[in-house]
């Protein structure tokens, strides 16, 4: 599987998933840009790849702002070119029993799990359709097709982000552009240890292949779905979850 002459954004890559994904689609040869919030991380992340040979850029955005998105595109397209890959990766989680919920913390979870989703794709199809050939992966969540509880807000907003991949490949399939979603479930990155805590390794245990997912596990489905050999595949939920399927 080769992504040679591709150029990436990937969101939230200054850790966990987004991290690995930077890596595996550099490995296969696409130009890279990372985004984050966490400028220092991104940075590293970048340099890390250029070190290696690859082509690489870091840039300081919050996915949940249209000024810092295009301002990132448009960098991107002037630094390694025109975007045919997007993995709109980046998110946050939190656990929060239902009535405690307020309007300010649904607001912010939808802004940036689903809103993101939104303003990055926007910014970066104009590219792929002038190319008639465009990829862009959601990472969403297991929470939004198992539901979860003290999670309403969030599996609600990656539910959104399921329903957003169907219906946008939809509206896409004759374009030559495929959008498709990888719901994680339990992968062992920062965001999962400061969420459950010294409970990982409990859940571990009583998974299926009795190990927490690792963030090339979905490095690998998004790096497939990126490619040339996943062109008839489109609205799709491909779940990495090593059989938990609760
Ligand atoms: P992580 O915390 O290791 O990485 C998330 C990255 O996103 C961080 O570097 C963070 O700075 C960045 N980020 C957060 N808000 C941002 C914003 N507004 N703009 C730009 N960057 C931002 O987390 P992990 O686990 O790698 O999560 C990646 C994705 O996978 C998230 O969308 C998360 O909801 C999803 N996910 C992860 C699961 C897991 O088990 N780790 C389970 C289900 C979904």
């Amino acid at each position: 599987m080769s992504l040679a002459g591709k150029v990436a954004i990937v969101t939230g890559a200054a850790s966990g998933i987004g991290l690995a994904a930077a890596r595996r689609l550099a490995q296969a040869g696409a130009a890279v840009a990372i985004w984050d919030l966490n400028e220092a991380g991104a940075q590293a992340a970048a340099a890390d790849l250029v070190k290696q040979g690859h082509r690489a850029i870091a840039s300081r955005v919050d996915v949940s702002r249209r000024a810092d998105v295009d301002a990132a595109t448009q960098l991107a397209r002037e630094q390694l070119g025109p975007i045919g890959i997007l993995v709109n990766n980046a998110g946050m989680s939190a656990f929060t029993p239902f009535m405690d919920i307020t309007e300010e913390l649904w607001d912010r979870i939808m802004t940036v799990n689903l809103k993101s989703v939104l303003l990055c794709t926007q910014a970066v199809l104009p590219d792929m359709l002038a190319a008639k050939w465009g990829r862009i992966v959601n990472v969403s969540s297991s929470s939004a097709q198992s539901g979860a509880a003290t999670m309403v807000h969030y599996s609600a907003s990656k539910g959104g982000v399921i329903a957003f991949t169907k219906s946008l490949a939809q509206e896409l399939a004759p374009t030559g552009i495929t959008v498709n979603n990888v719901p994680p479930g339990f992968v062992d990155t920062p965001m999962l240890r400061e969420s459950l805590k010294d409970k990982v390794d409990m859940i571990a245990a009583a998974s299926p292949m009795k190990r927490a997912g690792k963030p090339e596990d979905m490095a690998a489905a998004i790096a497939f779905l990126a490619s040339d050999e996943a062109g008839y595949i489109t609205g799709h939920t491909l779940s990495v979850n090593g059989g938990r399927y609760s």
